[in-house]
Formats: structure tokens, C-alpha cells, sequence
């Protein structure tokens, strides 16, 4: 007898490809429109589902899993950070939880260097005069910015893409340091031409470039407070396409004005979408809507790893990209 296919909900508008191969497969449900579920409609999907599909702009939260119905067996994220699911609750009301990682690393560490570029090149100021038919023609003086081969980069975090990040700029001819929970192994130290600060403090009043490349857990959330940010250069830069907690915002804000750091690259922000409105006046900042890993194929093999981790479960074993606790 054919088995009953699975319930799975989608809590966001996915790429075509993806939406069509998720429907071949199993009894899905699919957003009509690409905006959040409202916490009712979370209810309703974790009520009736045996597999949720969230993705970032959803918190999946304790309060939330404790609605959750018996059929609820997955959380099969689409995307690699899990700051937004309560892990550990998950896992102690017996509810699986996969991510995807590994296939959004290469496109993340390319718009870590576009946004290093960015602020040091001041790529928007130039952008702004072009767009405003504001160019009186090339000029010794005009929109220098500053060489970053040569520059001492650190690298915050050195898992996937902090060592995506750091063959990139060592490409560029960046010097790599890096701060990390755990050492890295000789040879991929070696391989990565890397420096290793114990010392995050120390490394910072070193470098010319930080990059925030760690997640978002809760040892992790303001790394980069006020007194950190204080240790920089003031001829350093910062850049994230990590995630926004791990930057005191308010206290880069005012560094920046100050004059304290001379500019910055941001993809994520502490509250979301609400972005200090004072950071979006000045000039050696770069905003971007975090787009770190929006590609088309990137997001693509994430829905294929969504989908290898619901078939590998539904196949009665551990999905390969499983997160628990002890992980974070
Ligand atoms: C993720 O998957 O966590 C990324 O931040 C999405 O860009």
C-alpha cells in the first residue's frame, strides 16, 4: 500500500524550481504571497503540519512549539542560521530540526569582499555622483579610498564562511588573522595563511578590517559592544553578513559619527528591518537588505537540501543536517 505523503508547510515564497519539486513529492502547503505568516497562521501551520519549512523571518519560538500538534515531527529550516527556532525546546518535545548549510557559504563570503570593497572604495559615493549626472570628469583627488592589499583583516568566526572569506582576501593580498571559539588545525591555518588571536580584544586594536562572520547565539550577542568597538583603529572598518546581534548597533552608530571607526558594511541588522535611521545618513556606511546569500542558485540548493533532509526523515533516518543544541 502507498504511504500517506507528508504534511509540510512553507512558511515563505520559495524559487519556482523549488516549490514545484517540494509539490511532487509531498502533500505541501505553499505561501500565495511573499510576506511572513502572521503568528495565527504559524499556529495553524504547526498545528496541522508534520514538517515546517521556516525560514528566517519566522520565530519559532517556545511558546509557539508548545501549540504545536502531535503530528509535528521536523523543522526543516531553509537557510543555515537557527537563531530564530528554539532548539532546545524542540528537541525536548521530540521534534527534529535540519538546516542548510555548506551552500550558502561561497555567495556570503563574496559580498563579504563586495562590502569590504564598498566602504573602502567608496563604491556608493561614486555611484550617487554618476546616478545624480553629477561626473565633471576623473580627477587626481577625487573619491580615494583606501588599498586593501596589505590591510590586516580579522576574521570573527572561523567556521564555513569565515575560511570562504579568508581565500578571498588572501586573494586580494589581505593579511588573515582571526578570532575563534575553537583553534583551527595547523594545516588549515597553514592553508588559509591565518592568524590565530586568543584574544579577541587584542586583535581587534590590531586590524584595519574586522569581519563578523559568527552566528547568533547567546554568547555571541554584542561581541562587538561599545568597549570592543572602542579598541578598533580609527581607520578601521567593519563589515557583517551575519548576523546584526552580534554588533551593538546604537554604539556603532555613534562611533562612526564620531569619527572613532571610519566606515562600515552591514547586510544584518540588530532589530531586523528596523535599522538605526541615523546610520542610513552617512556616507562611509553601506547598507544592504540582508542579500549575503541571495542568489539563484544558492537558493535553490538550499531547497534541495530541505528537501534531501525531509526524504532522509521520512526514510526513518537522521536528517544530514540535523542541528542540535550542543551545536550552537
Ligand atoms: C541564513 O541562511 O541564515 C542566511 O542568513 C540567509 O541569508
Amino acid at each position: 500500500m502507498p504511504r500517506e505523503r507528508l504534511s509540510v508547510v512553507v512558511t515563505r515564497r520559495l524559487p519556482e524550481a523549488v516549490e514545484t519539486r517540494l509539490s511532487e513529492l509531498f502533500n505541501v502547503r505553499l505561501r500565495d504571497d511573499d510576506t511572513p505568516m502572521t503568528r495565527t497562521e504559524l499556529v495553524e501551520a504547526v498545528k496541522e503540519a508534520d514538517i515546517l519549512v521556516p525560514t528566517l523571518t519566522d520565530s519559532i519560538d517556545a511558546g509557539l512549539l508548545g501549540q504545536a500538534g502531535e503530528r509535528l515531527k521536523l523543522i526543516a529550516n531553509y537557510g543555515a542560521g537557527v537563531d530564530h527556532i528554539d532548539v532546545a525546546t524542540a528537541r525536548q518535545r521530540g521534534i527534529l530540526v535540519s538546516n542548510t548549510p555548506g551552500v550558502l557559504t561561497d555567495d556570503t563570503a563574496d559580498m563579504t569582499m563586495a562590502l569590504i570593497l564598498a566602504v573602502t572604495r567608496r563604491i556608493p559615493e561614486g555611484l550617487a555622483v554618476m546616478q545624480k549626472g553629477d561626473w565633471a570628469g576623473w580627477a587626481p583627488t577625487a573619491l580615494l579610498g583606501g588599498r586593501i592589499g596589505g590591510r590586516r583583516l580579522g576574521i570573527l568566526g572561523m567556521g564555513r564562511i569565515g575560511q570562504a572569506v579568508a581565500r578571498r582576501a588572501r586573494a586580494f593580498g589581505m593579511q588573515v588573522h582571526y578570532h575563534n571559539r575553537r583553534r583551527l588545525r595547523p594545516e588549515v591555518e597553514d592553508e588559509l595563511e591565518a592568524t590565530y588571536w586568543d584574544s579577541l580584544d587584542q586583535m581587534i586594536a590590531r586590524m584595519d578590517v574586522i569581519t563578523v562572520n559568527c552566528p547568533s547565539t547567546p554568547s555571541t550577542f554584542h561581541l562587538m559592544n561599545a568597549r570592543r568597538l572602542k579598541l578598533m583603529k580609527p581607520t578601521g572598518v567593519i563589515v557583517n553578513t551575519s548576523r546584526g546581534e552580534v554588533i551593538d548597533e546604537n554604539a556603532l552608530t555613534r562611533m562612526i559619527r564620531a569619527g572613532e571607526i571610519a566606515g562600515a558594511g552591514l547586510d544584518v541588522y540588530e532589530h531586523g528591518t528596523q535599522v538605526n535611521p541615523r546610520l542610513r545618513q552617512l556616507p562611509n556606511v553601506v547598507l544592504l537588505p540582508h542579500m549575503g546569500s541571495a542568489t539563484l542558485e544558492g537558493r535553490i540548493e538550499m531547497g534541495e537540501k530541505v528537501i534531501i533532509n525531509i526524504k532522509t526523515f521520512e526514510d526513518g533516518h537522521r536528517p544530514p543536517d540535523q542541528v542540535v543544541p550542543s551545536m550552537l
